[in-house]
């Protein structure tokens, strides 16, 4: 048998100065989704997530907690760890910067590039934007109301005049852009790789690496007034995790390159540009593709501690269940494209997609089998035209879902699963079992039968979506925890007549609002 092909995907480590919010959620679950899909159809998969600790940005945050750097980042990467322990997140390593193995990869890393020629030691003088990190060049920042000078992004920019090594990054310039050309979807969506590729293509400076005015980082291998720059640092993450620098480790040689990096479209440009030139100067392959995904808002805001409107994910699921917003996340909006979080959407799309389409789908065809068919899976006699049709689209959904999710559409390939749903419906209407029960009862199990067969199909696959409700769906129809990868949806393994079933209970309960008024 041929070995497992393999799947290496990872979130960004998210900077622990604040608590983790709904755009933190949405990246990991994205991730989740994808780690599921891929191990459900027999990828061997490795999924990071982390935090990221060092710089500037974190040390200011512990100071103004009081708490020394290491023991704040320990207090904050906490909460991010139990974020994706709460939401039942199946990542397969937690990496924190701080931990030795990635402070040996480091410095491993730079190593190699000064083995390679690729870093000198020089002055920066410019500007730096604290929170996002990063250096601006004086042509990029904007004036702000009051006339001070403000980064693209907004953020507030400082003046910044050090001794600093450099990355040779002015070199890479063509071979990035025709890294880009051999691999058209290194960057998904298209929109953001044509952002990318006339970034590059406007000229690349020499990038600053190291910072001497704090002490917060991990220091530079035979300079230790410098600790290295927090994106470099942050970066090699993504290599440490698989045994780096011991590049014949049985992790490194079978997930690297990364099958997908996923971040948000902020920080893009770390990924797409500074990352595979970093990696291609210190001879490694880079990653096979960057997706960058859009922007939640919250009613229509820009979601920032300021303005108090931060969305606790803890809190979100409480309120609409953990699979409810899942589901909503991923439907709600084309990955990739901004979004706007609301309640009414988010109701929308848990009265209507899932109670009315998917939960009473099933709870109809469920319980007319406990109730007409003695609770068991009904002998199906011959198939119509009708039977067919509806069977062939429940099975060619997995080539389907298969071709959204290797492009991160999420949206495309749950609207394909919700077409079926939407033709299982229209069939129960026209098919009217309930009417057969008294003038045909071999038709009725027929009908039955094809439906539950059907379900048995957008149960399975929408497991990478909405785990918990499609196990509990999946035990409903007795499906067997080890018979429910995609290796099942076929005709051989279709429900066993006479299997009996557990007694029908809801699995979309209908929101309804707080009688207080809570929610206004
Ligand atoms: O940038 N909508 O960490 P970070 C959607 N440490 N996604 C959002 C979001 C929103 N409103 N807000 C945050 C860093 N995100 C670095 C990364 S990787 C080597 C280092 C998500 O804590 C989105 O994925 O600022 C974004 O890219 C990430 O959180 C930024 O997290
Ligand atoms: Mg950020």
């Amino acid at each position: 048998m041929n070995p497992a092909p393999t799947y290496y995907l990872t979130t960004p480590i998210y900077y622990v100065n604040d608590v983790p919010h709904i755009g933190h959620m949405y990246t990991t679950l994205a991730c989740d989704v994808l780690a599921r899909f891929k191990r459900l159809d027999g990828f061997q998969v490795k999924f990071l997530t982390g935090t990221d600790e060092h710089g500037q940005k974190v040390q200011k945050a512990a100071l103004a907690a009081g708490l020394a750097p290491h023991e704040f980042t320990d207090r904050v990467s906490a909460n991010f760890r139990g974020l994706t322990q709460a939401m039942g997140f199946s990542n397969d390593d937690f990496i924190r910067t701080t931990e030795a193995r990635h402070i040996h990869s480091c410095r491993a890393l730079w190593q190699r590039l000064v083995e390679r020629n690729e870093i000198y030691l020089g002055t920066y003088a410019g500007w730096y934007a604290v929170r996002d990190e990063a250096f601006y060049a004086e042509s990029e920042l904007v004036k702000a109301a009051d006339g001070s000078r403000l980064a693209p992004t907004g953020a507030a920019v400082e003046w910044v005049e050090e001794p600093s090594y450099f990355f040779r990054l002015s070199a890479w310039g063509d071979r990035l852009l025709a890294y880009y050309a051999d691999n058209p979807d290194f960057i998904l969506p298209e929109s953001r790789r044509n952002e990318v590729i006339s970034f590059v293509r406007s000229g690349l400076q020499d990038l600053s690496i190291s910072r001497t005015t704090f002490d917060w980082g991990i220091p530079v291998p035979d300079d230790e007034r410098h600790v290295m720059y927090v994106w470099l640092d942050a970066l090699t993450n993504y290599i440490t995790a698989l045994g780096f620098p011991d590049v014949e480790s049985e992790d490194f040689k079978r997930f690297w390159p990364a099958d997908l990096h996923m971040v948000g479209k902020d920080i893009l440009r770390f990924h797409a540009v500074y990352w595979p030139a970093f990696l291609m100067a210190a001879g490694i392959a880079p990653p096979k593709r960057v997706f960058a995904h859009g922007w939640w808002t919250n009613e229509g805001q820009k979601i920032s501690k300021s303005v108090g409107n931060v969305i606790d994910p803890h809190a979100l699921v409480d309120r609409y269940g953990l699979d409810a917003v899942r589901y909503f996340m991923l439907r709600e909006v084309p990955f990739g494209s901004d979004g706007d979080f609301s309640h009414r959407a988010m109701i929308g799309r848990i009265n209507g997609d899932l109670a009315n389409d998917f939960g009473n789908l099933a709870q109809r065809v469920l319980s007319m089998i406990a109730k007409n068919c003695g609770g068991a899976v009904p002998q199906p006699g011959p198939r119509t035209a009708e039977d067919q049709a509806l069977l062939s689209a429940a099975a060619e959904l997995l080539p389907q879902l298969r071709a959204a999710i290797d492009r991160q559409a999420f949206h495309v390939a749950l609207t394909a699963l919700w077409r079926v749903i939407a033709d299982a419906n229209v069939y129960v209407d026209r098919q009217a079992p309930w009417a057969l029960r008294k003038s045909d009862p071999p038709r009725m199990r027929t009908v039955l039968y094809c439906l539950a067969e059907v379900i048995r199909h957008l149960s399975i696959l929408a497991q990478p979506f909405m785990p918990a409700s499609a196990a509990r769906l999946l035990a409903q129809l007795s499906v067997a925890e080890d018979r429910r990868t995609f290796a099942f949806l076929v005709p051989e393994h279709a429900l066993q007549p006479d299997t009996a079933l557990p007694a029908p209970v809801g699995i979309f309960p209908r929101y309804v609002e707080p009688a207080d008024g809570a929610d206004a």
